[in-house]
């Protein structure tokens, strides 16, 4: 029995330091044009995905989501500060967008995969280790709910109803 503790010891501390090694070596590719090999992808989205779950808080209390006012000013936010990573029926992403790694989805695309309790959680924020900033130190609850009923819509907007949006709130801003 000692001798089996003093090889799984042995083992642990070969691990330690091979692993230290492997960080202070450098050989690790920390460009964000390499792709993540895929159990370093499954861990990660596993933890996101589950780590969302966990904490959005599914009591919260929440608005009306249709209230077409409430769209409204989600839109206007969503045109100024979530565009230009995650694009829109109308606008590509910036040049910023494009170069992100892990990349913003389309929201039109990922947004029902996600309950109204779990957007607002992850708009207010953020995800760490992914370029998803926290919007709760600059926004009130209220606007972060505006900008998830904006978000729900997403998946059936067409380009003309998003141009109407735009031309509708032509000079508001996100205040
Ligand atoms: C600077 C770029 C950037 C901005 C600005 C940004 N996001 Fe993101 N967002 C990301 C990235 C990158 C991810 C992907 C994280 C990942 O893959 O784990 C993400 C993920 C998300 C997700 C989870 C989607 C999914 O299924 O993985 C939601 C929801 C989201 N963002 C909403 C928003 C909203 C709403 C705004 C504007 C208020 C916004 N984001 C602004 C970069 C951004």
């Amino acid at each position: 029995m000692k001798k089996y503790l003093i090889g799984a010891g042995a083992v642990i501390v070969l691990l330690i330091i091979g692993g230290l090694i492997y960080m202070y070596s450098g050989i690790f590719d920390i460009s964000a044009r390499v792709p993540h090999d895929p159990i370093t992808l499954w861990a990660m989205n596993t933890v996101r995905d589950n780590s969302i779950k966990h904490n959005a808080d599914n009591n919260i209390k929440t608005p009306d989501l249709n209230d077409s006012d409430l769209v409204k000013m989600g839109f206007v936010h969503y045109r100024e500060m979530c565009v230009g990573c995650h694009g829109g029926p109308v606008i590509e992403r910036s040049e910023i967008g494009q170069g992100l790694y892990p990349k913003a989805p389309s929201l039109a695309r990922v947004a029902n995969d996600w309950t109204p309790q779990q957007l607002f959680w992850i708009t207010k924020n953020g995800l760490k280790m992914t370029g998803m900033p926290a919007f709760g130190p600059t926004h009130s609850d209220e606007m972060i709910w505006a900008i998830v009923a904006f978000t729900k819509k997403l998946p059936t907007l067409t380009k003309e109803q998003y141009q109407t949006l735009d031309k509708e709130t032509q000079g508001e801003s996100d205040e």
